[in-house]
């Protein structure tokens, strides 16, 4: 039988790729930057499954054109950008990589959370430019204390939880939002509220939402208006679940402290977004899940997933497992 055929649509961590290389007959966009949706159409004309980042936008033009696709085997946990509904009518499975970036990605926002609190990166610019001439000043750089605060965890999935579990070590007081009740969260010691609460007394309020329309501009001017003056937001789930507008306005009449952010609305952000001039906000290229062995793991579970379904067993990621019943699973190595 002759090797299914992958499109990857990037350079992946070795591990992962050595395996799709040995399994399927694979193509790989050898670029750094993404490829434009047109290739990934042009691609996927002629193969039965893609490897997926979060920047590919796959959706019904792209379906349309693959009539042998049968799996997108996305590197990353969330799958905003894979319209789930159009691929499980048309019976192509769909797999994320879950749990394996949950501590990297927490621990990414205890970094961006401690950077803006403690201005990190303002002293870091600060004593590199040589404006540091005066040794060790009363009022120099003065932050905010993290330990004893109100830390506010917007959406208490896996993420959310183990941002509140680093916060017991800071002695922090945790109030929590989520739809859905969250038994370890109160185990914690964390008190689930309504957002508006949690936005009035919150002194970092932490994103740990996925995209949806739901989640859309979740914060807005109006939930902008609810924090205090001295509180700050951090966001490393998904760009547009903050309206950067309304947060842009926010900081620049002082109505909140700052903000620490990892991901934008657009991605790149443009180097004129003006949350960029404001000294109180830091910025990351969403790279919160970004460590060395977090990143392998992911790229090995992308084609775990894949190696899977073509063995014709449940991947481990399904997403969408409603596919199953389009499509039965059918050995096809
Ligand atoms: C990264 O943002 C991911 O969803 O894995």
């Amino acid at each position: 039988m002759p090797k299914p055929k992958v499109y990857v649509t990037r350079e992946l961590p070795e591990r992962g790729l050595k395996i799709i290389k040995e399994h399927f007959d694979a193509e790989i966009w050898p670029e750094y930057a993404p490829p434009p949706k047109k290739v990934i159409i042009e691609k996927a004309r002629n193969v039965d499954a893609l490897a997926t980042l979060l920047s590919d936008k796959i959706d019904a033009e792209v379906f349309d054109a693959a009539p042998k696709l049968k799996i997108v085997a996305q590197m990353a946990v969330g799958f905003d950008n894979i319209d789930i509904l159009e691929a499980t009518k048309r019976g192509i499975y769909v797999t994320n990589t879950p749990e394996v970036l949950t501590d990297t990605t927490a621990d990414f926002a205890w970094a961006l959370l401690l950077a803006v609190a403690r201005r990190v990166v303002e002293a870091d610019k600060y004593v590199r430019s040589g404006q540091w001439k005066v040794g060790w000043h009363p009022m120099m750089m003065q932050g905010r204390d993290v330990h004893g605060a109100t830390l506010g965890i917007v959406g208490a999935g896996r993420i959310g939880f183990a941002v509140a579990k680093r916060a017991t070590g800071f002695d922090m007081k945790i109030l929590f939002y989520d739809v859905i009740p969250r038994p370890e969260m109160e185990k914690l010691g964390a008190k689930q509220v309504d957002m508006n609460t949690l936005l009035k007394e919150s002194d970092f309020v932490s994103i740990h939402v996925p995209l949806m329309k739901e989640t859309y501009h979740l914060i807005n001017e109006e939930k902008l208006k609810l924090m205090k003056k001295t509180a700050y937001l951090i966001n490393n789930s998904r760009g547009p679940v903050v309206d950067e507008k309304a947060l842009y306005q926010a900081l620049k009449e002082g109505r909140i402290a700052g903000a620490a952010l990892d991901v934008f609305e657009q991605e790149p952000t443009p180097v004129d977004n003006p949350l960029l001039k404001l000294d109180n906000v830091v910025v990351a290229p969403h790279i919160s899940s970004a460590s060395y062995e977090t990143r392998s793991r992911m790229a090995e579970m992308v084609a775990e997933n894949l190696v899977t379904f073509f063995k014709g067993e449940k991947p481990p990621n399904l997403v969408n497992p409603e596919v199953m019943k389009v499509r039965p699973l059918q050995k096809q190595f």
